[in-house]
């Protein structure tokens, strides 16, 4: 079931119509369909082997409303962060169904981790053990640990959000495992729960996946006949979704999940998945408005009111969104290069697109934003990103104002000798 559909010739997410909630809450806006988010959440756990721990990678779209609906369907965290701990917990989450990922963990973030009691930090370093075995004997406690084995598999996907080969900042490279596994073991700050990994995201095939866990799956075995309790398994997440209509749709979570179930079949252990895309980037768009459409001797530009400060994944990525009218569905006319109005060259949301016509004041909602869109933004040119607004059915609720200007001048501090 498709959640943003037109009906009588304007695009509506659920019941909620998109062009009159434009009216009312000002463009640009990110809007969320709940039922999305619970379709695609519960797709992916249904599909898992039963038991499965599903941890949501907050780092795809943090908001806490989406982390609300999600707990209450039963979902954990993947985090990355002391903030993300905040708003895991702030969610309701239970600190037992969350696990700490991410290179750069500091003290202070890992004491945080510990007190709240989560179900295992996965450590990324040698140097993140040791920090981490100080922190929990100060504590007088032990860090439940996973560490991040890089399995150097190449996930084919985009270079700059590929991490599982061995020139990554990420994991412990292969052959470094046992020996940090019996470091792990000798220290008393540490209680070793599992092992994981993650190879990279938007993987729009099995083949990377299914190579990376029978080398981690190896691995765990190895590591248990050397007395190590490898009791999680945790396969990370990295499920791409379909950003273009035209290309061949991404795997099932079920045939992912029937992988999964092969491999760990004789295998007794707690399964743990970080999925962030596939629960998030189909329930959101993002709603701007043409501010002009101009014309030059070679191009026609369509200048939105939504910027690359509001969805970075083009100019970061090359990433394809496809963009379409809120009153229509029309066919496509007319080649447009879609831009915002940053002062950046990058700052382009599709070139040589053929999009129905457009003008002046028309609506457009950039679609598949629901993930790595809202959570990227920043007030680059001093511009306020976007707002955020959920839709239940006809219900719709902003879950992030868009800040004035007033507060993002107000951000700033003048030091004392600057002061009129
Ligand atoms: N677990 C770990 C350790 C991760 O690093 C990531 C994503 C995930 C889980 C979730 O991956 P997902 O299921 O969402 O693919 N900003 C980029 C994506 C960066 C992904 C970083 N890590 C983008 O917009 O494409």
């Amino acid at each position: 079931m498709h959640h943003f559909e037109y009906r009588d010739g304007t695009l509506h997410a659920e019941e909620v119509n998109l062009a009159a909630l434009a009216e009312r809450v000002g463009t640009p806006f990110y809007c969320y369909s709940s039922a999305a988010l619970r379709q695609h959440y519960q797709a992916f756990a249904t599909a898992m082997p039963k038991g499965s721990l599903i941890a949501y990678s907050v780092k795809a779209n943090g908001n806490l409303a989406i982390l609300r609906e999600l707990a209450r369907l039963g979902c954990g965290a993947d985090i990355v962060s002391g903030g993300e701990l905040r708003k895991a917990l702030a969610a309701g989450i239970a600190p037992a169904r969350i696990v700490y990922s991410g290179v750069g963990k500091t003290v202070h973030e890992m004491e945080r981790a510990l007190k709240a009691g989560i179900l295992q930090f996965n450590v990324e370093s040698e140097a993140e053990l040791e920090a981490l075995n100080s922190v929990a004997l100060a504590l007088n406690t032990r860090a439940p640990v996973a560490i991040r084995v890089n399995p150097d598999v190449d996930a084919r996907t985009h270079a700059k959000i590929t991490t599982g080969t061995a020139q990554s900042k990420f994991g412990i490279s292969w052959n470094r495992a046992e020996a940090i596994y019996a470091r792990a073991a000798s220290l008393s700050g540490i209680r070793i729960v599992g092992i994981d990994c993650h190879i990279g995201s938007q993987i729009v095939e099995l083949a990377p996946f299914e190579a990376a866990f029978t080398r981690l799956i190896a691995l765990a075995r190895q590591l248990r006949s050397q007395g190590h309790p490898i009791t999680t398994i945790d396969f990370g997440g990295g499920l791409g979704v379909a950003y273009r209509s035209d290309n061949a749709p991404p795997p099932e979570p079920r045939a992912y999940g029937t992988m999964v179930a092969s491999l760990t079949r004789a295998l007794e252990a707690q399964l743990i998945f970080e999925p962030g895309r596939r629960i998030v980037a189909e329930a959101g768009v993002l709603v701007a408005r043409v501010i002009y459409v101009k014309e030059t001797e070679s191009k026609r530009f369509v200048i939105l009111d939504a910027g690359m400060n509001d969805l970075l994944r083009p100019a970061l990525y090359d990433a394809y969104h496809e963009i379409v009218p809120l009153n229509g569905p029309k066919a496509n006319t007319t080649v447009y290069d879609v831009v915002g109005p940053v002062c950046e060259t990058a700052d382009l949301f599709a070139q040589e697109r053929a999009l129905p016509e457009l003008k002046a004041g028309d609506l457009v909602a950039i679609l598949t934003a629901g993930a790595y869109g809202a959570v990227m933004s920043s007030a680059y040119n001093a511009r306020a990103p976007a707002a955020e607004v959920l839709v239940d059915t006809k219900d719709w609720a902003i879950i992030r104002g868009r800040a004035d200007e007033e507060a993002l001048v107000e951000q700033d501090r003048l030091p004392p000798w600057l002061e009129d």
